[in-house]
């Protein structure tokens, strides 16, 4: 399906950076789900442009609730979530026109739509249709939360600077709940943040790693072959822009290790099977063993800089350099870390949905 996912809570995304407005529709939500508006406006607000790290494009995120909701929960009918585009420059990208911005969606976008696109500000491929996801998992996350499942996500390593490990996962999730530059250690968001700040003053971008953990998912959800815990994860993590990789418990170091310290032994934990360590990152056979998921994804650096670089005018079919214009993030990181939990969300709780059926989450 174009621009929808799940395969029993699905959720669709529609809008354009520059439109009127962007949005969400879920559909095959349970009935009697609490909608708590403040706590969609708290996970906005962790997306939001903040200070001289992110764009300077300030959009207040006011978002509407056209259906699906009454009296303050939800009716199992599908919920439509707009949230109006209020500070829009389109002047800003007149000025590379029919430049391809390299590593941006412009000539892939032209290629499949024959130059109808809408195309201000990346169009429908902006990261700023990931607010609409936001909007969207905050309606699910309490739900999560209340069947005892939390998710959250830091920056593990950004320009070299690497945050410390998950320990206390229940603990640093909730922490992170909170932190508005999701790093666990206070001196790792100091120098990350230099090294974006570092990035912006050169006109230019910079990458990282995001890891995510959730724990409390219930053992045996998932299923075997293709819609494995690791695969439905992977195909909503891709979703969002800008991510280009992504590996579950010791992911790439396997190639490193012997079976006897890859194995993750089996003990019984009050009266629980648990494993003594957690290398397959809580998944086992394409299904949750109860342990946390763990996973990491690398955000590639920002496309749109300042710097020159080369490029193409795909009318003129010339050779020309190009040197943004516009408000753009020197980093993505730090705003989609919490794309990244609402997106795992989503796919969580159709996993759920599938197993469970639907009204399990209220
Ligand atoms: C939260 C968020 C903010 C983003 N902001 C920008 C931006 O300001 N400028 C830009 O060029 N790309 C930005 N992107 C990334 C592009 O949308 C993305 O790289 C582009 O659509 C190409 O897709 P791909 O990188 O997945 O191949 C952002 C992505 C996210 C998730």
């Amino acid at each position: 399906m174009k621009n929808t996912f799940g395969d029993s809570l699905t959720v669709t995304l529609f809008g354009e950076s520059h439109g009127e407005a962007i949005g969400a529709v879920l559909d095959g939500i349970a009935p009697g789900i609490k909608v708590d508006e403040a706590f969609i406006e708290k996970q906005l607000l962790l997306r939001r442009p903040a200070g001289d790290i992110s764009t300077s494009r300030k959009e207040p995120d006011k978002f509407r609730i056209l259906s699906g909701v009454s009296n303050g929960y939800t009716c199992g009918t599908p919920i439509c979530i707009t949230i109006e585009n209020s500070d829009v420059k389109s002047e800003d990208y007149a000025l590379f026109g029919d430049i391809a911005r390299p590593s941006h969606a412009d000539f892939t976008a032209r290629q499949k739509y024959h130059g109808f696109e809408a195309k201000a500000g990346g169009g429908h491929f902006s990261g700023r249709i990931t607010a609409a996801i936001v909007a969207a998992a905050a309606i699910v996350i309490p739900a999560l939360n209340r069947k005892g499942i939390f998710i959250g996500t830091h920056i593990k390593r950004l320009g070299g600077v690497s945050d410390r490990d998950f320990t206390d996962f229940k603990q640093d999730i909730s922490y992170l709940s909170d932190a508005s530059f999701a790093t666990l250690d206070t001196k790792a968001e100091a120098e990350m943040r230099e090294k974006i700040i570092e990035a912006a003053r050169e006109g230019d971008s910079i990458g990282a790693i995001l890891e995510t953990a959730v724990c409390g998912m219930p053992a045996g959800a998932g299923e075997p072959w293709f819609d494995t815990v690791e695969g439905k994860i992977s195909h909503a993590v891709f979703s969002v822009p800008a991510i280009k990789a992504i590996e579950f418990g010791a992911g790439f170091g396997f190639s490193d290790m012997k079976g006897s310290i890859a194995n993750d032994p089996f003990v019984v934990t009050n009266g629980e099977i648990r494993t003594m360590t957690n290398n397959n990152g809580g998944i086992l056979g394409g299904i949750a063993s109860g342990l946390p998921i763990v996973f990491r994804c690398a955000v590639k650096p920002t496309p749109t800089i300042s710097k020159e670089q080369k490029s193409v005018d795909m009318k003129s079919m010339t050779e020309e350099n190009i040197t943004a214009a516009g408000r753009h993030d020197p980093c993505i990181a730090h705003r989609a870390r919490v794309v990244i939990d609402s997106v795992t969300a989503l796919t969580l709780a159709d996993i759920l949905a599938v197993r469970f059926g639907t009204d399990w989450l209220a």
